[in-house]
């Protein structure tokens, strides 16, 4: 299994083996992911052509630093041993010196920073677009081996980035947007929507609203090509209602999955919710 060194909310490394399980020959065909996140749904489908974006410049910007070589795994390396030491010598000043410097110059050195030493692995922005996460309160957060295990994911992930070439294209938009960027030969496409969950996701960039959620369903409802969503069915508390309306039609295949939610600090966050991946093929 390849492993982001980014920690997004909504992460679905758990249920990856699922989800590669249903995806069909990608032979030809165009990976489209509009809601990438962390990444790893792509690293491990590892199509032949893709096409994801996300509207969190920062995710973006790492990964196509990644792709141009701005970054590599010996500049990580030396990023966060520098700075890991001095975390470790003055503590949570630090971190909120790193975190402004962060806001200031949008490095995608200091964002991985971040996003490995704030607390509970989260991504929350204020409405000015600067991370406001605060310390997770170890000073020891970088210790040598949870470096080594970060340059590892670094490492293999840009080797995974760099075989497919320009046959991978990495682009900031909204997921309205995202066929704008459709430069590719390829006749047919395959789409995997991961979208936050409408009630559940609170501190990603946009508020993900009702009305969003009701768009996005009926555009993937209305689509010619094969598609793959991610979304929850119930949880200890409701179901979600919104599947019911949009996919019940037998066209539709609704596989439903256990998983388990680590990120996020309300105790309702941390339940049990019943996934599900649903299907027009
Ligand atoms: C559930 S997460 C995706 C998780 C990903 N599948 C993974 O395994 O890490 C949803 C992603 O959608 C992004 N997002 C939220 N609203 C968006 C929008 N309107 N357009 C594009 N991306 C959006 C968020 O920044 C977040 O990274």
């Amino acid at each position: 299994m390849v492993v982001s060194p980014i920690k997004t909310q909504g992460k679905k490394t758990k249920i990856i083996p699922n989800i590669i399980e249903i995806v069909p020959e990608l032979k030809d065909i165009l990976y489209i992911e509009p809601f990438l996140g962390s990444g790893e749904v792509l690293f491990n489908i590892n199509p032949q052509f893709a096409l994801v974006s996300d509207n969190n410049i920062h995710i973006i910007n790492f990964y196509k630093s990644l792709q141009n070589k701005t970054i590599t795994p010996q500049i990580v390396r030396e990023f966060l041993e520098i700075n890991g030491a001095k975390l470790q010598e003055q503590g949570c000043n630090f971190y909120y010196e790193m975190r402004k410097k962060f806001n200031e110059t949008q490095s995608p050195l200091y964002f991985l920073f971040l996003n490995r030493s704030c607390f509970n692995g989260v991504m929350r922005f204020n409405n000015k677009g600067e991370f406001n996460v605060p310390f997770c309160n170890k000073d020891n957060r970088f210790a040598k081996a949870l470096i080594t295990k970060i340059v590892n994911q670094v490492s293999l992930i840009q080797d995974i980035i760099l075989q497919h070439g320009d046959k991978w294209k990495f682009v900031c938009c909204d997921w309205t947007q995202i066929e704008k960027y459709n430069d590719f030969d390829c006749k047919k496409s395959l789409y995997y929507f991961d979208p936050p969950y409408v009630e559940r996701h609170s501190t990603y960039f946009d508020a993900w609203t009702e009305d969003k959620n009701k768009m996005l369903f009926e555009h993937i409802i209305s689509l010619k090509e094969k598609f793959i969503l991610s979304n929850w069915l119930s949880n200890n508390y409701r179901t979600n209602t919104h599947i019911d309306t949009y996919f019940r039609d037998d066209k539709f295949n609704i596989l439903p999955i256990e998983h388990f939610y680590h990120v996020g600090g309300k105790e309702l966050n941390r339940n049990a919710i019943l996934e599900c991946l649903i299907t027009n093929f």
